[in-house]
């Protein structure tokens, strides 16, 4: 019996049943025993042509390891090339080569799209650098290391979402459109319609207000903690930020969540860290082929893999901003930003934090009052006025994650929110304090900042499907 149930299950459900079992690439390799007929699509990824044999190696996009397909040189067509799809169809037998497990002997071969070698930017058997195929967005995920990413992606996130389902959190669809600033860094698209964009003077707006896409959907996701108590969302997040770094992009998803009755920064950080530490193991154990893919080739001088298998069995290590400043101060090296109590950590500042500490992830808490937005809680603590905030640093990337307990008690609020001149625009913000307000607080995950740093990419462009972000290429 195959142990590839949803081709079995599709032949099951056909009205007019096909010739053979479709299979997918990754069904075919882990089948347990030989079938007859079996029909496998896909695109070829070599061809070698021998005297009594053909060779082809077949992905669909189902796993990283080809199928390999051997034919009759007599079933060679000239469209039979590599890049092109096709449909073969035949015997899956077991296979003679240790390295794989079975193969497909061919009877039929149908080239269903042909592809231009001489034209198609990938080349057969070439390990092309990122850089390069990132000029390819449309074509780059036919490259193994595309493929491997956007697998890693789809598991981690199926990850995501079981942590918080698992943990009795419920999900919440934030909006993308909204008029708040939640940040209050000023980092926004302003949204209007292409007729608004023309009309430069006597401005009106679609919705009556300035609207934005969303630079955080914690605000949304405070309202929902004040009915379900624990509650996340996983989404795009946009922000007009410097797209030139290697760490920031425009439009990139975060993993948010917000937590009610809640009065310790401690508890905030251990969902973090089981965050972390779960989706991680799960994305281990799930994709270990396309994991190793990284690890072995695109970060090998990182150790990225020995790294995260001890980070995984250690507690996460946590220091105040005041100790952060201290350690900077001593520091045997000069920093371009003069590290001072009050000034934000650059991310020179967070490099030498986390080498300092042994390379693992490093909780900093309790930030300057002023450095932080309106939301967080005050700590009240005299000359060194701080909030109950904290960040998540890790190698290679900086801050991973940035949440804090929420200011809950409505005159603190209030009297941040005068300053500020936004008492107005809050005032939804402040019904929360009136009306059964508890002690909440939340956290915010950079989700691929979250892939860099669990595979080693150097640059935040090679963990998004499209690399659209780029000004020239919008796609
Ligand atoms: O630290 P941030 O700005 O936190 C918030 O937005 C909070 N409102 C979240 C919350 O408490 N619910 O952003 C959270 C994380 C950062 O730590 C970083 O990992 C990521 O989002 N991030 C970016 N990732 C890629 N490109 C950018 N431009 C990013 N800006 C933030
Ligand atoms: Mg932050």
């Amino acid at each position: 019996m195959l142990g590839a149930r949803g081709g079995w299950q599709a032949l099951r459900r056909c009205a007019s049943l096909p010739r053979a079992v479709r299979l997918r690439v990754r069904e075919a390799l882990g089948a347990r025993e030989p079938a007859d007929a079996v029909r496998v699509q896909g695109w070829v990824r070599s061809v070698r042509s021998q005297k009594e044999v053909l060779f082809l190696h077949i992905n669909d996009g189902s796993s990283l390891e080809n199928l390999q397909v051997v034919a009759d040189p007599s079933l060679e067509k000239r469209d039979l090339t590599f890049g092109s799809a096709v449909e073969v169809q035949g015997k899956l037998v077991k296979s003679p080569h240790k390295m794989q497990n079975m193969e497909l002997q061919a009877e039929t071969i149908h080239v269903v799209g042909p592809c231009d070698i001489w034209s198609f930017p990938l080349k057969m058997k070439e390990r092309h650098p990122l850089e390069y195929v990132r000029q390819f967005p449309h074509l780059r995920c036919r490259n193994n290391t595309l493929g491997s990413l956007l697998r890693i992606r789809s598991e981690a996130t199926a990850g995501i979402h079981s942590f918080f389902q698992d943990n009795g959190y419920v999900h919440i669809h934030t909006p993308i459109i909204t008029s708040n600033d939640c940040e209050g860094a000023g980092e926004l698209f302003q949204i209007e319609t292409s007729s608004e964009a023309k009309e430069s003077a006597e401005k009106t707006h679609f919705f009556n207000v300035p609207a934005f896409l969303t630079v955080s959907g914690q605000l949304h996701l405070e309202v929902m903690a004040g009915a379900f108590t624990h509650v996340f969302t996983f989404g795009p997040t946009f922000r007009a930020e410097n797209s030139q770094s290697r760490r920031h992009l425009a439009e990139f998803y975060m993993v948010e969540a917000e937590l009610s009755f809640t009065e310790s920064l401690q508890d905030i950080m251990q969902v973090m860290e089981d965050l972390f530490k779960t989706v991680t193991s799960t994305v281990l154990s799930k994709c270990p082929r396309d994991v190793e893919l990284f690890h072995k080739y695109i970060a090998p001088a990182q150790k990225t893999k020995d790294r995260l298998e001890q980070i995984l069995k250690h507690k996460f290590m946590i220091i105040s901003y005041s100790e952060a400043v201290e350690i900077l101060k001593q520091a045997p090296q000069t920093f371009v930003f003069k590290p001072e109590w009050g000034c934000d950590l650059q991310t020179e500042h967070e490099k030498y934090l986390v080498k300092y500490c042994g390379e693992v992830p490093v909780f900093v808490v309790n930030y300057p009052y002023d450095l932080k937005p309106f939301y967080m809680r005050d700590n009240e603590d005299g000359p060194q006025h701080t909030v109950a905030a904290v960040d998540l640093l890790v190698p290679g990337v900086g801050e991973l994650c940035g949440g804090s307990l929420r200011e809950e008690r409505l005159p603190f609020l209030e009297s941040r929110l005068q300053r500020l001149g936004l008492t107005d625009a809050y005032q939804w913000y402040l019904d929360l304090r009136k009306f059964g307000s508890v002690p909440h607080g939340g956290f915010g995950m950079g989700f691929e900042r979250y892939l860099q740093y669990i595979l080693g990419v150097d640059n935040i462009k090679d963990v998004i499907p499209f690399p659209r972000f780029s000004h020239s290429c919008l796609l």
